[in-house]
């Protein structure tokens, strides 16, 4: 982040405290950082604290200098880098979605042509109300970067969705964002993680060995690059990243309810969940006990999710964990699922596949062509995979036919 210009928007939160924590970690980073904080914002924290910490100026006033730092505004929004409000409390979310420019922060992100990154704060009834969701729907067609808030206890003691996201985590979406640029602007994108449980009966269940760590880099990977994502996740061994929209599902067909629930006006697919093949034709309301010592299960086939896309518009990506037959067996799937490409996964080499934090693949596409690359960290396949999703969004490429 080195010379980068950060503009850092604090608003009327309890959260603003956290606020100084990113400065400090942006300033740490080598960043330029320009605060601009409403006016209740300073209700909750000095300038000064600020001030102490960027060694630069804090913006709290609008007309504070006369006309010539009017001025002066326009210019800290055209030279941001990057723009980023946390906290965002309600309120703010709704001047920035009607484009009202009567402060200091207004003023600036009407004047900027940088990505926008929003981490809201508030109570949890203000984050699910219907002018919230509105306003937080405008900003996002706008392009502008709303984090999910997290699930927390908030100051008022409710509990429930409205804390902002952790000050590390905001910093590590500011930095990915100056890193690679915001090719997903805008974007809404669907990632699915973990393996899906069939209940055998209340305590027993049918399930698979994956971590999550495939689809949790993605999802992170897609919000890093500026896209809004819907987390559609089984079981996890790692945590949900901060700022993603998580949506927590136990069997196959909830996973199948939920995605295409997720995909409604979503531009793109990533399914890196292992969702079970088959469930318990009829599961036991209560424990089966040991009995005889034998039993057997009636198996039935869940539904192909992604075969049930095929005619969903938007890029398809799959995955395919194969055990013998990589290529062949991969390829098979690129024309029964329908989809832009597949992910082709050896889950039985070494450092690859379940549970790993490096995967070795290669990219199988619709037309035909294969990419076979290096054993990396999931996070290296989670960027790649992100470059074809967004060149795919510029120039779509047609779905294989059947
Ligand atoms: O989670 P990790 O520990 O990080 O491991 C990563 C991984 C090995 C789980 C991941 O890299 C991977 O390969 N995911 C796909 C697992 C899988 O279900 O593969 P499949 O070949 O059975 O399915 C092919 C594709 O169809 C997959 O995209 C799968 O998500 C999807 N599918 C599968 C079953 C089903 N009923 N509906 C589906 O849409």
């Amino acid at each position: 982040m080195n010379g980068r210009n950060v503009v850092l928007g604090v608003t009327g939160s309890i959260a603003a405290y956290k606020a100084v924590a990113l400065a400090s970690a942006l300033v740490k980073a080598g960043a330029l950082v320009d605060v601009v904080m409403t006016g209740a914002a300073q209700r909750f924290v000095t300038p000064l604290s600020f001030q102490a910490i960027t060694h630069r100026p804090v913006v709290t006033d609008l007309w504070a200098g006369g006309e010539d730092l009017e001025i002066g505004h326009v210019t800290l929004g055209r030279r941001a880098d990057v723009v980023v409000i946390a906290p965002a409390t309600a309120d703010t979310i709704a001047r920035l979605a009607h484009g009202l420019a009567g402060d200091a922060l207004g003023t600036t992100v009407l004047a900027t042509d940088a990505p926008i990154i929003v981490a809201p704060a508030m109570e949890p009834r203000m984050w699910s109300n219907a002018a919230t969701v509105a306003n937080v729907a405008i900003l996002r067609q706008r392009g502008i970067l709303v984090l999910e808030p997290d699930v927390g206890r908030l100051a008022s003691g409710y509990k429930g969705r409205g804390r902002m996201p952790e000050p590390d985590a905001i910093f590590d979406v500011v930095s990915g964002v100056l890193a690679r640029g915001v090719s997903l602007r805008g974007r809404i994108v669907v990632v699915t993680a973990g393996g899906t449980r069939e209940p055998i009966d209340p305590v027993r269940f049918i399930g698979n060995h994956s971590s999550g760590k495939m689809g949790i880099a993605l999802a992170e990977a897609a919000r890093d690059r500026g896209a809004s994502v819907i987390l559609v996740h089984g079981a996890l061994s790692v945590q949900v990243p901060a700022g993603v929209d998580a949506r927590p599902v136990g069997t196959t067909r909830e996973m199948a309810d939920a995605i295409h629930a997720a995909v409604e006006g979503a531009d793109a697919l990533i399914m890196a969940a292992a969702p079970a093949d088959f469930r318990v034709a009829r599961a036991a309301d209560q424990k089966i006990k040991r009995g005889a010592g034998s039993m057997s299960l009636e198996l039935v086939a869940n539904p192909d999710i992604l075969a049930s896309l095929a005619s969903w518009p938007g890029v398809k990506i799959g995955f395919a964990a194969e055990t013998t037959d990589l290529i062949a067996n991969a390829r098979s799937k690129v024309a029964a699922k329908r989809v832009h490409m597949i992910v082709a996964n050896d889950v039985t080499a070494e450092g690859s596949g379940f549970g790993a934090d490096t995967n070795e693949v290669a990219f199988i596409f619709a037309d035909g062509r294969v990419e076979p690359r290096p054993l990396e960290t999931k996070r290296a396949v989670a960027d790649a995979i992100l470059d074809v999703v967004a060149s795919a969004l510029q120039q779509p490429v047609e779905p294989s036919t059947p």
